[in-house]
């Protein structure tokens, strides 16, 4: 065993995971801006730290939601590109889903209102709406997931939860106008981010995980 191994790290690593349900209760902006600082201690390919990141919260927020929830009933929506899904990963996403319905009834949550309240934040309290210039090389790509991964684990550093919500990305024209973002500038992903409102089942639930030995191929002769 490694002696050096930092425990709180590790702690931190493991405590990351998806929340659902938020408390009202907004994050300091210096909470917030303290958040942001860690993040951007992601890596980059060539340092050149791609993201563009906006922060919204109070009552910014609300009025992004009531946009976005607007294209959304408007039909004003446009369709998400997942890409080649392989059979494995098609698997897991039904696991996923299979395992969060019974976790929705216990909130007391349709099971098609999901989608909304991805476009809602889940009515966290804050959001960061991670963007990038210019066309995303496969480089690049990798960058702003690194990133929003470096900035999930800096919120549970500083207390805070967070979802990482790709759905948005269906009203993503709405949100480059609320932002008045310029014509290069899109938006990659978005994450919600608050105080977990931890009585609550969507901020309780815990996704599985593969077998290590279903993906991880430790490569020994
Ligand atoms: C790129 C990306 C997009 C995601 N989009 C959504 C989303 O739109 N809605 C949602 O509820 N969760 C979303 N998630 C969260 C995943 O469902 C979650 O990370 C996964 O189930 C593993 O659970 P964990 O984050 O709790 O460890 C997204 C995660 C990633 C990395």
């Amino acid at each position: 065993m490694n002696d050096e191994k930092s425990t709180e790290l590790l702690a931190g690593i493991a405590a990351r995971r998806s929340c659902r349900a938020f408390e009202n209760t907004p994050p300091a902006p210096e909470l917030l801006a303290s958040v942001l600082k860690y993040a951007t201690f992601s890596p980059s390919a060539k340092n050149a730290q791609p993201w563009e990141v906006y922060v919204v919260a109070g009552e910014r927020l609300d009025a992004l939601r009531a946009k976005m929830d607007e294209a959304f009933h408007q039909g004003r929506g446009v369709p998400m590109h997942a890409g080649r899904e392989m059979p494995a990963w098609q698997a897991r996403a039904r696991e996923l889903n299979g395992a969060l319905a019974p976790v929705l009834e216990r909130q007391g949550w349709e099971p098609k209102s999901f989608i909304g309240r991805c476009l809602r934040f889940f009515d966290a309290p804050a959001a960061a709406i991670v963007c990038m210039d210019g066309e995303p090389s496969p480089l690049h790509l990798l960058d702003i997931g690194m990133f929003t991964q470096t900035l999930c684990l800096s919120a549970a550093g500083h207390g805070l939860a967070s979802c990482i919500i790709a759905y948005t990305l269906i009203v993503e024209p709405a949100i480059r106008e609320f932002l008045r973002l310029p014509a290069e500038r899109r938006v990659m992903i978005t994450v919600a981010l608050g105080f977990p409102a931890k009585d609550q089942p969507m901020a309780q639930f815990r996704s599985s995980r593969a077998e290590t030995g279903e993906n991880v191929h430790f490569v020994r002769s």
